[in-house]
């Protein structure tokens, strides 16, 4: 009986010591893509402050267990309305959702402080916010975009012929979030989740559309556009390959962590099998007298 609960204890100490995992894990989501600010400025202490505040709040706690939310704080007077938006990427589990929407809103904070409406793309999510409301609207304009060199010679039909048939099948893959390829060449597509599916279709074809002429035959590209973005990637053509679920340099970074963890879980056990041990010694001795 003792020995079972003190297996359980130690299993559960296992357990609870691979709980950083995860958010070690959500480092590779922080990078910063692009972000921008409006011009106008709110008053400092107004209640379009306020509202701004809360709207963030809820934006932070409802990435906890949602991927996509928005949120309208209402207020008596209309200029003081504020509209705000996130977006995770879809293989994002929710702790790491929570922890990337925290970090971009901290991000649009000292990037834009007390403007009215802000914006910030990391690897893994999105976050957006104004005094206009954009909930719902198609915005097709590059935001920003990056084309790698070009593939070498003698490479070029094979990876650009392997990424054509990949990005054809993020066109017609459906959903907000596609990923294609296998690989060598990969690629990911979403849309932010205030699109219908319709609108998310008409604004990813143009991405990978723009992606095909203007990265041509480049090793990566990225189209963001204002409301979906497509990316590709042929392998070892970005310094760090972890845009992408399930790469390599994730997981053996959290191979190296789980190690750790499993380390910390067996040393707790063993100290508590000596504690457990000194003490069937003590029990002993008193019944041996
Ligand atoms: C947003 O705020 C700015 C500055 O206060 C103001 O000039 C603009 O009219 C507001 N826009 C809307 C849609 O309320
Ligand atoms: C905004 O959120 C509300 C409530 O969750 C939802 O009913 C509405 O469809 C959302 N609007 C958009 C544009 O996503």
């Amino acid at each position: 009986m003792v020995t079972s609960s003190l297996l359980s204890l130690s299993f559960f100490l296992i357990s609870f010591s691979f709980l950083p995992v995860q958010t070690i894990l959500s480092s590779s989501t922080d990078a910063f893509v692009f972000g921008g600010c409006t011009q106008q400025k709110y008053t400092p202490d107004s209640p379009y402050e306020s509202n701004l505040n809360s709207l963030l709040t809820s934006l932070v706690n409802s990435a906890t267990y949602s991927s996509y939310n928005n949120f309208t704080i209402m207020a008596s007077s209309p200029q003081d309305v504020v509209y705000g938006l996130y977006q995770c990427r879809g293989d994002l589990s929710m702790p790491d959702c929570a922890t990337c929407v925290a970090r971009a809103v901290s991000q649009t904070g000292s990037l834009c402080p007390s403007a009215c409406g802000g914006a910030v793309q990391l690897e893994g999510c999105y976050v957006k916010y104004d005094n206009a409301t954009f909930l719902g609207v198609e915005d097709k304009n590059v935001v920003t975009k990056k084309c790698g060199p070009s593939v070498e010679y003698e490479k070029e039909s094979d990876i650009v012929g392997r990424r054509d048939a990949m990005m054809a099948g993020l066109m017609g893959g459906g959903g907000l979030f596609r990923v294609g390829g296998s690989g060598e060449v990969q690629g990911l597509a979403q849309c932010v989740g205030d699109l219908s599916l319709a609108e998310c279709q008409d604004c990813l074809s143009a991405a990978i559309q723009r992606l095909k002429t203007e990265c041509g035959a480049g090793t990566y590209g990225d189209m963001y556009l204002g409301k979906c973005y497509a990316r590709f990637s042929t392998s070892g053509s970005r310094d760090n390959d972890h845009y992408y679920p399930k790469s390599h340099n994730d997981k053996s970074n959290m191979d190296g962590e789980k190690t750790f963890a499993i380390i910390i879980g067996l040393l707790a056990g063993i100290a508590l099998l000596i504690i457990f041990l000194a003490f069937l010694r003590t029990v002993v001795d008193r019944n041996g007298k």
